[in-house]
């Protein structure tokens, strides 16, 4: 297939050009380069005859036209967004721009492009959001596909907007969508500004690992290439217009996550005292979600998908993953943001 994939250069886009690409499909990547984008994670790409790369920012509708002109694509993967809850408290006007407004002009630009192919069934949009769009569960519970929009940050109320946007130009214009909303990612070409590398990193440099509140949030935790992978399965076997909650079925209470972390640390990079010593409770965040959990029934029954891996195996690949690069992540420690407020479990 020939894909645009939009937010490429970041964690979990990156993850899905790097799994495409080896899989044969024909790949130009789209991304604006923010400061959570970073061309290293394309790294292992370079010399690929099947990928190219385009600097653009999806709020620019000619550069959006000319980038369907110029690849012709057979698909839109559409993963760019502000995708950080807490700048989103900082700064939310960011996430309506990108996440509503680029949404919408790349919407737009996919559905011109379409059109202007004669309306081929086969076209897919597939657009990445999150769980967080079903707002907050107590103990019991998971969200379903069916579940009511609840959304409570300002990011998750843009990604909860931009979903809208997507089901209404299917009803309207019969644009051929999918959209996947998946529980949280974890693993290799993280941001270090989430949960688990912030982790890992405060703890590799001896500093303290602050966790927000008393650690009892729930998420539910998903290796970033099993999402990768069940994109391309909902991308090649989904129904159209239907949306597929895609979840690791790993709910774990962030302190309870951090906790392991540090074990996997104790074996692979011991220090004189074990690293959960450090860990320091900081005043929570305002509106932090409680619980989210994902119920992947449709996926699983529909489409054949499961996780491949546990919360243990992916978390210990992730630290090794960590420890075995420090030259991916040193280049990005004088970034605005990094390491800097923890434990709201994303
Ligand atoms: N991280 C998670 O746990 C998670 C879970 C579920 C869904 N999602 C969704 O998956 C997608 C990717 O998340 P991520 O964690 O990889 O985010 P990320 O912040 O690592 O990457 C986002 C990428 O989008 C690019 N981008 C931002 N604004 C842009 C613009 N205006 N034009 C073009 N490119 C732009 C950035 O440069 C960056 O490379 C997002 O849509 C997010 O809402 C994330």
């Amino acid at each position: 297939m020939r894909l645009i994939v939009t937010g490429g250069a970041g964690f979990i886009g990156s993850a899905v050009v790097r799994m495409a690409v080896s899989r044969g499909h024909d790949v130009l990547t789209v991304d604006a380069l923010t400061y959570a984008a970073c061309l290293d994670n394309l790294a292992p790409l370079e010399g690929a005859p099947n990928h190219a790369f385009l600097q653009a920012d999806i709020r620019d509708p000619a550069a959006m036209a000319r980038a369907m002109a110029g690849h012709r694509p057979d698909a839109v993967i559409h993963l760019a967004a502000e995708s950080h809850v807490d700048r989103s408290i900082d700064a939310p006007s960011n996430f309506i721009d990108t996440n509503v407004q680029g949404t919408f002009i790349l919407l737009e630009a996919a559905r011109e492009w379409w059109d202007g192919q004669g309306c081929p069934e086969t076209f897919r949009f597939l657009h990445v959001s999150t769980d967080e769009v079903f707002g907050s569960l107590g103990p019991g519970g998971m969200f379903t596909e069916t579940t009511p929009y609840d959304p409570r940050s300002p990011y998750s109320a843009s990604k909860a907007a931009s979903d809208h946007l997507v089901r209404a130009w299917f009803h309207t214009y019969g644009l051929p969508v999918l959209i996947g909303n998946c529980s949280n990612n974890y693993g290799p070409y993280q941001f270090p500004e989430k949960l688990i590398p912030v982790v890992i990193l405060n703890a590799l440099a001896g500093r303290e690992i602050p966790v927000y509140g008393e650690g009892a949030n729930v998420r539910d935790w998903l290796y970033v290439e099993d999402h990768a992978d069940a994109l391309l399965c909902i991308l090649e076997n989904g129904r159209i217009g239907r949306s597929y909650n895609v979840g690791g079925e790993n709910e774990a209470r962030n302190i309870d996550l951090v906790r392991r972390i540090c074990a996997i640390l104790d074996q692979l990079r011991p220090m004189p005292a074990p690293h959960a010593d450090r860990i320091t409770f900081v005043a929570d965040r305002p509106g932090h979600d409680a619980r989210y959990a994902i119920d992947p029934s449709r996926i699983r029954e529909e489409l054949g998908w499961r996780p491949s891996l546990t919360l243990e195996q992916g978390l210990e690949r992730t630290v090794r993953w960590y420890l075995d690069n420090d030259s991916w992540w040193r280049a990005l420690l004088g970034r605005d943001g990094v390491g800097r407020r923890l434990g709201r479990g994303r």
